[in-house]
């Protein structure tokens, strides 16, 4: 049993680091085994467009997305969270999302695909944190994580938005969400104990 995080904040003290750890400690608590993955640390190039991955779940480009991939296809759970980044997620997190492209397929129209994780079992909550007060200014970072989400065929249990957080660490202030995270957190855990 095992719930990994991917993370697309660099920020190795930030506030999306303190958010995910919140989602993944009821899992730990239950003695389910978690990672937290920070994207940056990974060698993952841009999605080239080339349809190799078309009659395949594999990506053709030869870095360190294999390696992630492996990851989430061993994962029970899995939690993808991002800071917002001018009105949606980062980079390393967008790079990472196109590169997904490997994970759905068209058999037969391009208005229907399947995820390679339809059927699969395999838990999701979502996470993003940004700046501004209002939700509005967090963009699409959330709904953007949660459509791929079900778009690889994940069963989304919650989704969590953290506002009003600049500063490294400065989500701890944020009593009200770090608790909704524990509540999402709960779930994971719940579904997979
Ligand atoms: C390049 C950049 C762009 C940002 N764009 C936004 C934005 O569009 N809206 C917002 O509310 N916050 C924005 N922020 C603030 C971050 O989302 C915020 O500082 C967040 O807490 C960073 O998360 P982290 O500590 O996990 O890295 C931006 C920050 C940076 C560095």
């Amino acid at each position: 049993m095992k719930i990994i995080a991917l993370n697309g904040s660099r920020r190795k003290k930030g506030n999306t680091r303190i958010l995910l750890e919140t989602i993944l400690k009821p899992a730990a608590t239950a003695g389910i085994e978690t990672e937290q993955i920070f994207l940056g640390d990974y060698r993952i190039e841009a999605c080239t467009g080339c349809e190799g991955c078309s009659k395949s779940w594999d990506c053709v480009i030869k870095d360190d997305f294999a390696e992630i991939i492996a990851k989430l296809d061993h994962a029970d759970g899995i939690v993808f969270g991002s800071p917002t980044y001018w009105y949606t997620v980062t980079s390393d997190m967008k790079r990472f999302l196109d590169r997904c492209y490997s994970l759905i397929q068209f058999p037969k129209t391009r208005q229907q695909w399947i995820g390679k994780y339809q059927n699969s079992g395999k838990v999701c909550v979502t996470a993003a944190v940004c700046e501004q007060h209002e939700e509005a200014m967090m963009g699409t970072t959330l709904t953007l994580l949660s459509d791929f989400s079900r778009d690889i065929g994940l069963e989304l249990l919650d989704s969590v938005a953290a506002l009003r957080c600049f500063e490294a660490g400065s989500i701890k202030q944020e009593s009200a969400v770090l608790q909704q995270a524990e509540l999402a957190g709960n779930k994971l855990a719940r579904q997979k104990s």
